[in-house]
């Protein structure tokens, strides 16, 4: 039997159907596989690349079992991947960097002028029919010129937020590989430097009024953001995440937002998605937003083309153009 050239668990938005159709055989999954749908259908030698979503988990005893070349991940990240597995298995992963960067930075920043203007709060307070005119303290905020934004992280999409943020007239600090630290060469700084601050992950912490997380999800970041960090963090700082859930103890913040260790959240992303944390969606004082950090119609375009000449490529025995492990097509 000829194996499929592409197992799709989610359909593509366009053009990324299109060009994997032109290229070579497809099945669309009918609905998005369990992760034993997927170990079975990696391991049965029925198909060549699989065109995954961020909810698909590729652990080491699947890639072990799997008979594919490889996985395009319709996403930047790929913690739904177990890489060295993948790489021991001759197992080839592409992704889709920097298409996303302006878009995930704007939603970052939306998030820090939604909780810090309570915008949730004041629309919903409007469609209830609540307003009866200006108020002097109607509703008031915390000011975003002026403070500090401090960023985990000086990536891509950091620094993208560090340019909105210094637009705004915000004070930005970093510190690029939290909990610890790392050099960061004047090249790396570049525009920035002179404009934004390096510091320790304790002194980010301590002194943000607004801290937005921008670091990948592995074992040293996960619960970065846990209890004890929570409450370092001034009682008036408001915390962002537009990166993974699972950097923050969601348990843990749903306690520091209730009890007012810090003042307020603004999350796109959430440890165990698409579940909350309980608690979390009674708080007044978060934003929560369903993923959407890439969610506009172009940027999701570019990374389905993507992903899809990432798929093209592993299926022909290629170097994908975005490879995450291009070590393991030397294999
Ligand atoms: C989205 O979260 C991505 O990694 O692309």
């Amino acid at each position: 039997m000829t194996p499929t050239d592409f197992l799709v668990t989610t359909p593509l938005p366009d053009p990324g159907m299109r060009l994997l159709e032109t290229a070579g055989t497809v099945t669309v999954a009918a609905t998005r596989p369990s992760r034993d749908e997927l170990a079975d259908a990696c391991a049965s030698g029925a198909y060549r690349v699989v065109v995954a979503q961020l909810q698909d988990e590729f652990d080491a005893d699947l890639l072990d079992r799997a008979r594919i070349t490889g996985i395009s991940n319709f996403a930047v990240g790929y913690n739904n991947i177990d890489i060295a597995a993948a790489t021991a298995n001759s197992i080839v992963v592409g992704n889709t960097p920097g298409v996303l960067t302006d878009a995930t930075a704007d939603l970052a920043f939306l998030l820090v002028l939604a909780v810090a203007r309570r915008c949730v709060e004041a629309d919903a307070f409007v469609r209830a029919g609540k307003f009866r005119g200006w108020e002097p303290e109607l509703l008031l905020g915390h000011d975003v010129s002026g403070a500090t934004l401090g960023l985990a992280g000086f990536g891509r999409i950091a620094r993208a937020t560090a340019r909105r943020a210094l637009a705004f007239g915000m004070t930005v600090a970093f510190c690029p590989r939290p909990p610890g630290d790392r050099a960061v060469s004047a090249e790396e700084l570049g525009e920035f430097a002179g404009r934004v601050r390096h510091v320790s992950w304790p002194e980010l912490v301590e002194t943000s009024d607004y801290l937005s997380v921008h670091v990948p999800l592995n074992a040293e970041t996960r619960h970065l953001v846990d209890g004890s960090v929570l409450r370092s963090m001034k009682r008036s700082a408001i915390l962002i995440n537009t990166a993974r859930g699972p950097i923050v103890d969601e348990s843990a913040l749903v306690t520091a937002l209730r009890d007012g260790t810090i003042a307020g959240a603004g999350l796109d992303v959430y440890e165990d998605e698409p579940r909350l944390a309980p608690g979390l969606a009674e708080l007044p004082n978060t934003v929560l937003l369903p993923h959407l950090g890439s969610a506009t119609v172009p940027v999701r375009a570019e990374m389905a083309r993507r992903c899809a000449e990432n798929a093209v490529a592993i299926a022909r025995g290629e170097r994908p153009p975005y490879p995450v492990n291009p070590e393991a097509l030397a294999r």
